[in-house]
């Protein structure tokens, strides 16, 4: 891995060159950051339990048609991923209010949003990624109409898959994050790929019954049991092996890669 050269490093990931040209390796570290990183922890283990969580969710998004970066899994850590131009925007998706749309709006955390709601940040921390019109997209050319109706129309169906994905498993996936990426294939076709990571950093997800947070507000606001929750997460999408009477730590399903 450190033979690898380095690309970027970021909060809680690190990109590599790839072993063939238009490849990527991405690294997921233990790093946690909140608040534009005025906040920050290592948590033994989330980059292995985000490593698997996103491949999980990346693989099946696949499978209902989503482009995206991934490839393969290479390890407890990596994957390999397609290289991509990150377009400079954090699409927010929100089906129920929490966060700073409570801030923003008055509203108070948990209370239904009238229908799911899609958001644009723009990435730059800076500025602390502010919330952005389409309008400010398009003047300062951070992408084109035609790209912002791609990402809204694969953000709705992100999210109508996703909701059904943990729905199914005792989850309500109150909001997340997701991030898009310019791909030439090897046709020299041009589209959008679904980019970054979909974990419980980049998501809200509340037990359906209980309500209890099982994502990184654990970290953000000091609720402890952070890589419990994400194991619990883990646990209940098949990834990780239940050994009765022991928790469910890092035994993984399946590694026969590791
Ligand atoms: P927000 O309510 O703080 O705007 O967050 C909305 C969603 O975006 C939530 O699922 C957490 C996720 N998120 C990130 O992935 N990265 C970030 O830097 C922030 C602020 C939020």
């Amino acid at each position: 891995m450190s033979r690898r050269e380095k690309i970027y490093e970021g909060k809680a990931k690190i990109l590599y060159k790839g072993p063939k040209p238009g490849t990527l390796v991405q690294y997921f570290k233990d790093d946690a950051t909140a608040f534009n990183a005025q906040k920050k922890a290592t948590l033994n283990g989330k980059g292995v339990l985000n490593n698997r969580i996103s491949e999980h969710i990346m693989v099946k998004l696949a499978d209902i048609g989503i482009p995206t970066h991934f490839i393969k899994r290479l390890n407890m850590r990596e994957q390999l991923i397609k290289e991509v131009e990150i377009i400079p925007l954090e699409v927010i998706c929100r089906n129920v209010a929490a966060g700073s749309i409570c801030k923003m709006l008055g509203l108070e955390e948990g209370s239904a949003l009238p229908r799911s709601i899609i958001e644009f940040c723009y990435k730059k921390d800076e500025l602390n990624d502010p919330l952005v019109a389409e309008e400010h997209i398009l003047a300062f050319g951070w992408a084109s109409s035609a790209e912002i109706d791609e990402m809204t129309a694969l953000t709705l169906r992100i999210n109508d898959f996703l909701c059904g994905l943990f729905e199914g498993i005792g989850i309500q996936l109150v909001d997340f994050k997701i991030e898009f990426g310019r791909y030439t294939d090897e046709n020299g076709d041009q589209m959008i790929l679904l980019a970054d990571e979909i974990s419980p950093d980049s998501c809200r997800l509340w037990d359906s019954v209980t309500k209890k947070k099982l994502d990184k507000d654990r970290f953000r606001h000091d609720l402890g049991d952070v890589v419990d929750a994400y194991t619990e997460v883990a646990t209940r999408l098949g990834i990780l092996k239940q050994n009765p009477g022991t928790p469910p730590k890092l035994s993984i399903v399946s590694n026969e890669d590791e």
